[in-house]
Order: C-alpha cells, then sequence, then structure tokens
C-alpha cells in the first residue's frame, strides 16, 4: 500500500501565518504537523510515500520532510499546480500511485490512535474505499456520512443544512485504484474544486464498496488558529517526556511536565507544564504557563505566555504583560514600554513588529 499526504492547497484560514509559511510545517510541540503524518503512515508499515506540495510552498516543505529516510520512508514529491480539490490532488499523482491501494491524509490533521487499525481493517475486507469518521456536535460544517447498520456508507454529503448523521469525515481515507474512474465522472462543484466526497459518492452510485471506521480518540484538524492552539493542548496534555538539558538558575521552578531543549537558558523563570521550550532559548524572569511551546532560539524576558505557540527565533523583550490564546509567527519581535499589566491575544504572521507604547 502506498501514502498519500496532502501539502498543498492555500490555507486562507490560517493567514497572515500562511502567507510565508505552509500550514502543515507549523509546529505543535515543536514539532510539524507534517511530520506527525509521516510517522503515522510509518507506524502503519506505509513507507512508499508521496507528499503533494504546492508551487509556492513546496520547497519548504520537502526541506522539512527531506527524502524520508529520518522517519524510514522513501518520499516523492508531487507538485499540484493549483488547489482545485482533494479528489485533484489524486488525479496529479496518478502516475506515482499507479493502480496500488493507497490511504489519503491530509497534511494538516492529527489523529489519537494513528492509522494502523484503519489499514488492518481495510486490508481484511474487499472495500473499494474506507473512510475515517468521528462523531462531532457541529456536522454542518463537514463532510457528513450516513451509514447503513453494517457500518457501509450509503451517502455522503458535504456540509448538509440538516445532516442525516453526526458522523464527520475525518481527513484520512483509503481507496483502491477504483477511485480514480470515479475521480474521472466527477466535476468541479459550485466552489470550482474535485471533491474527494463527490468521488466517493460516485463509487456508492456505481455499487463499489465504501465502510467506515469510526474513530474513538481525538482528532484536530489544524485550519484554524485555535485550532492550532488546542491540537498543542492536547499533544502537551498528553506529553510523558520530562527533560531538562538546559542551563537553568537557582530562582527558576519547573512544575509538572516540561521540556527545555539544549543550550537553552533560564534566569528568574517559572514554567508550569506541560509546556515544551526548543533549543538555545534565553529565557529571563519569565512566567510560561500550561500549554506552551517556545520555539528555538527565542528571546524572553520580562513576560507571560501561557496557552500559546510561539515559532522559532522570537524576541519578547521586557514585555511586562501576559500573552495567552495566541500563535506568533517565526522571527516575530514584541516589545513594550509601560509596565502596567495587560492581555493580549495575538495571530501575528512571520516577521510582524509589534510595539505597545
Ligand atoms: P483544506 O484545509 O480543505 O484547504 P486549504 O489548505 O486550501 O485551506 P483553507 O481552506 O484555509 O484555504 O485542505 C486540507 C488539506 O489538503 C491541507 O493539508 C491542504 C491539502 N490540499 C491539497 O494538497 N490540495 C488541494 O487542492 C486542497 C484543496 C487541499
Amino acid at each position: 500500500m502506498k501514502g498519500l499526504i496532502l501539502s498543498g492547497g492555500k490555507g486562507t484560514r490560517m493567514r497572515p501565518i500562511t502567507h510565508t509559511q505552509a500550514k502543515q510545517l507549523l509546529p505543535v510541540a515543536n514539532k510539524p504537523i507534517l511530520h506527525y503524518a509521516v510517522e503515522a503512515l510509518t507506524k502503519a508499515n506505509i513507507t512508499d510515500i508521496g507528499i503533494i506540495i504546492s508551487p509556492e510552498t513546496g520547497d519548504a516543505v520537502s526541506e522539512c520532510v527531506g527524502d524520508g529516510s529520518k522517519f524510514g520512508a522513501k518520499v516523492t514529491y508531487i507538485v499540484q499546480d493549483q488547489p482545485l480539490g482533494l479528489a485533484h490532488a489524486v488525479k496529479t499523482a496518478r502516475a506515482f500511485l499507479q493502480n496500488d491501494p493507497f490511504i489519503m491524509y491530509l497534511g494538516d490533521n492529527l489523529i489519537k490512535d494513528g492509522v494502523a487499525p484503519l489499514v488492518q481493517q481495510f486490508n481484511n475486507s474487499h472495500v473499494d474505499a474506507l473512510i475515517l469518521l468521528k462523531e462531532v456536535p457541529n456536522p454542518q460544517s463537514f463532510g457528513v456520512a450516513a451509514l447503513d447498520q453494517k457500518g457501509n456508507v450509503v451517502c455522503l454529503e458535504e456540509k448538509p443544512k440538516n445532516p442525516k448523521s453526526n458522523l464527520a469525515l475525518v481527513g484520512v481515507y483509503l481507496f483502491t485504484a477504483q477511485i480514480h474512474k470515479a475521480i474521472d465522472e466527477i466535476k468541479p462543484s459550485k466552489r470550482g474544486e474535485l471533491e474527494i466526497t463527490d468521488a466517493i459518492q460516485r463509487l456508492i452510485e456505481t455499487n463499489y464498496k465504501v465502510n467506515s471506521h469510526e474513530l474513538q480518540g481525538w482528532w484536530l484538524d489544524t485550519g484554524k488558529k485555535d485550532d492550532m492552539l488546542e491540537a498543542n493542548r492536547v499533544v502537551l496534555d498528553e506529553m510523558s517526556d520530562t527533560y531538562n538539558k538546559g542551563l537553568i538558575d537557582e530562582n527558576t521552578k519547573l512544575t509538572g511536565r516540561v521540556v527545555v531543549g539544549q543550550n537553552s537558558v533560564l534566569k528568574d523563570c517559572f514554567v508550569r507544564g506541560p509546556a515544551v521550550i526548543g533549543d538555545n532559548c534565553h529565557l529571563e524572569h519569565t512566567y510560561i504557563g500550561p500549554f506552551t511551546s517556545v520555539g528555538n532560539n527565542a528571546r524572553v524576558s520580562h513576560a507571560e505566555i501561557e496557552h500559546s505557540i510561539l515559532r522559532e527565533n522570537c524576541e519578547i523583550i521586557n514585555f511586562h504583560g501576559r500573552i495567552e490564546d495566541s500563535l506568533i509567527g517565526a522571527n516575530v519581535s514584541l516589545s513594550r514600554r509601560q509596565t502596567r499589566p495587560l492581555a493580549y491575544r495575538l495571530m501575528l504572521g512571520d516577521d510582524s513588529k509589534i510595539e505597545v507604547v
């Protein structure tokens, strides 16, 4: 079985961060989301992996994953000229996929239980598609599946006003080569995309078997800022690591599960885990609260940061205020002159500069 990870797309919902960065490369607990996707596939013994990339962010994606050898995989990059839909991405990957069965994994999704049980179910059953579903409170916002009693999918609807179930399609699908014929037979949707839900619906209508697997653990789609923070919260919440590879002075206190990376220095800081602090960071007179990830090379002084993600190379100097629920891009510089306590909620693109005076 081959793997196809989709890491193209526009990422409009994550602007301005995605003006300069592919959303799949944003860090969750200081690790790019895309790495979790590659690891999910290799853990299920899928090592022949194609990654769909866009012309704009493809180079950064291929630099981040490389040839796959660090994951024990072989990675082939496939450029999708325009983000014309998930089924269009499959069409673009046709030469890579050939007639092999494959698992398609959306590169901005995180799934707790991995995909091995799903792959096993697919291999043991003779179906043409197996889709992963999750019960959600707001099915109107998702692709929704209606099932018969055996778990076979009888109908799929994209963001229905009156959903037939509360089972949303999670971003993982398994297909036989039959899907290519179905994709050839569908037309672009109203939003101009070749929809994978339409292709699966086409399989159902032409009497091919589409089965489902209901996910019990969490699933996170990191399309928006708050989704990213939630992903960071959930992954840090489950982090079992606690280590300090840096230097901390006697006035610094670490409580709960805290990771401090190599060559990082903490002076007069209070870190309440779960939290990760990357390599080569310098933190002084600073509070780092739960569910916070601080990227490599951060310089922080006189600040309080909680429930936030800071990408690499950020400078938050003499800030005297609290930053919470924030996603801060790479190379951001934040400073403030007054010491009046305030709270900030921020989504800052790479290279931003903020001065609160
Ligand atoms: P989406 O989140 O549906 O689309 P998007 O990334 O363009 O984001 P937005 O809606 O904010 O503009 O895409 C799901 C995943 O699939 C994501 O990892 C990007 C990828 N993708 C492609 O690789 N090619 C495509 O044509 C599309 C639509 C998405």
